[in-house]
């Protein structure tokens, strides 16, 4: 009672106290921070950007660009993101009435099923979603992207590509994060020979400052460069990694490549005080809970407490809660599975959360249930944002999951090839690779999409892209999406401290907040702990790329908490 006096008090009389930003102050701006207004562009990589950035130079639109970046990071983050795994985009030009979400993510093998990861006891088999051949679903990062080129691009896909090429073939030394890495998964990659003869030196696995070039991937690059995803999806790419699975005693055939589709998608959407929001639909639960998150803390006044004040990441923090176990129950691949997706992003349901949060203590974890409706994922992944001064807009989430992925390389390709099944539920209530609760919607089924948490997202204002935004970091990223969006447009922090500032992330399961390592005033810290939160100082791994447009100049920011690049012009 004491407690919930004095918290009460504390919310009431002193948010003056807590108002400074807990801010990651990583190294200096350069190259994190750029202007422009002709086209901006934000990725986790230097040589990534500026393949984008040529494209624009040689006379290209933000669809080459996005092309160009999409194969250049494949080379240049082989951990994160690469032609064996799939993502999302969201694509707007001026004419269309709003975005066109591009669905590229990985299916599972037609001889896929439920049980493929249980053994006769119904137990899970440790790490046989993860590691190896059953970790792969079918990769559509390829067709995602050509798909997007073919209709909208500009410039001849062989010089789009071309960048990327040059970058495998030349390679680049390998640095702190990749060596990282690489370190952690050196195991797994040592058990495929594809693998090891990319990234060991002998018997030693790559470390910083090593060189790194990729010269199958730079053949197979030119080889889809020259010939489109037909190569990849029923010619000699698709049969070597095939008949890699095969010798592995796994389940890709020819038909689950030849039967791969792209789904172009309307976004999920909603609004933040009269900004319109549009992300990423099912399969990924990303936008669905970014605007879940924002519509909870809309009508809360935040901005009056500020970005770390007990109150606002108490609150925020409830939203996260709610949001993972509605994640847990109801979402999945809606070709599939029922989702009650308007109900879940609806301003009613949003009321009814926060009437359900006490304001002087935190939930527990058994307290939080998922709506009843009655019916009815760091540093792995990556993420670019691109917008140009026409008012086009590109976000894309891309991504192999885990770092590696499976592991696996077919020989003589260069293609690193995901372990997205784990996305999966292995089983009703098992936690993946980032401790998310899987639940029935989400099993394993031929041909279905494996749950995310990628969230692309564009905020428009007045019919415009005004902000492009999105993050790698498995089931973080939809937290450090919706947060980002609040600092820049509940808080008004600029872009640089709207991205730099230090984030934290709730997610039911486990019960506490993970805060980035600078961690949160001490203030806020010891409140929230009184209020019966466990508060653990843990890197969320999330590296926010985001654009702004701002009084008709374009602004780029790369999480300084990583090693990428904004660039524009
Ligand atoms: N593999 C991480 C995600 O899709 O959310």
């Amino acid at each position: 009672m004491k407690y919930a006096l004095s918290i009460l008090l504390l919310f009431t009389f002193s948010c003056s106290s807590v108002r400074t930003v807990s801010v990651m102050k990583g190294k200096s701006r350069k190259n994190y921070e750029a202007f422009g207004s002709e086209y901006m562009i934000a990725s986790q990589g230097g040589g990534s950007t500026t393949a984008g950035s040529k494209m624009f130079e040689l006379g290209g639109n933000i669809v080459d660009a996005a092309v160009a970046v999409s194969f250049a990071i494949s080379v240049e983050r082989p951990q994160s993101t690469g032609l064996g795994g799939g993502g999302f985009l969201l694509y707007f030009s001026p004419g269309m009435t709003e975005p066109i979400a591009f669905d590229f993510r990985e299916k599972a093998p037609l001889k896929s099923h439920s049980k493929m990861y249980l053994d006769k006891e119904g137990n899970e088999i440790p790490r046989m979603s993860l590691d190896g051949i059953f970790a792969v679903g079918v990769p559509g990062l390829v067709a995602g992207v050509l798909e997007l080129h073919k209709k909208y691009g500009k410039l001849p896909l062989e010089k789009v590509l071309e960048p990327a090429a040059i970058l495998a073939e030349k390679g680049f030394k390998v640095y702190p994060e990749l060596s990282k890495a690489l370190a952690a998964k050196a195991s797994v990659l040592a058990r495929f020979p594809g693998s090891k003869k990319i990234f060991f030196k002998g018997d030693d696995i790559l470390k910083t400052g090593d060189h790194l070039a990729q010269v199958d991937l730079a053949k197979t690059i030119r080889s889809i460069a020259k010939k489109g995803a037909r190569v990849f999806y029923k010619g000699w790419i698709a049969k070597a990694i095939v008949k890699e699975s095969w010798r592995l005693g796994g389940l890709l055939s020819l038909k689950d490549f030849a039967k791969y589709n792209v789904k172009k998608r309307r976004p999920v959407s909603g609004t933040y005080n009269g900004k319109k929001i549009y992300s990423m639909t099912p399969p990924s639960s990303g936008g669905v809970h970014v605007i879940q998150i924002l519509n909870t803390v809309e009508k809360l006044g935040l901005n009056h407490y500020g970005v770390h004040h007990p109150y606002s990441v108490h609150m925020t923090s409830a939203a996260m809660q709610q949001s993972f176990a509605d994640r847990a129950r109801y979402l999945g691949d809606m070709d599939f599975v029922k989702v009650p997706l308007k109900r879940l992003i609806s301003k009613k349901y949003a009321d009814s959360i926060v009437e359900g949060i006490p304001k002087e203590r935190a939930l527990k974890k058994e307290q939080v249930l998922a709506g009843d409706f009655k019916r009815g994922e760091s540093d792995h992944t990556t993420h670019f944002s691109i917008m140009t001064k026409d008012g086009s807009a590109i976000v894309s989430t891309q991504t192999i999951n885990g770092w590696f992925g499976s592991g696996v390389v077919a020989p003589g390709t260069g293609i690193v090839l995901n372990n997205e099944m784990d996305d999966f539920s292995t089983k009703v209530g098992a936690v993946n690779l980032f401790g998310a609760i899987g639940g029935q919607n989400n099993l394993v089924q031929a041909q279905k999409r494996p749950l995310s948490s990628m969230s692309p997202t564009l905020v428009f204002d007045g019919g415009k892209p005004i902000f492009a935004v999105g993050t790698p970091s498995g089931t973080r990223i939809l937290t450090c999406v919706a947060q980002t969006i609040l600092n820049y447009f509940e808080y008004n922090l600029p872009l640089y401290e709207s991205v730099a500032a230090v984030r934290y992330h709730h997610q039911w399961y486990p019960d506490e907040i993970r805060v980035d390592h600078k961690g949160l005033p001490i203030e806020t810290r010891t409140l929230l702990e009184k209020m019966g939160y466990k508060i653990n100082r843990k890197n969320l791994g999330c590296r926010v790329q985001a654009v702004a447009m701002e009084r008709n100049e374009l602004h780029g920011v790369s999480d300084p908490r990583g090693e990428g690049m904004s660039l524009g012009k």
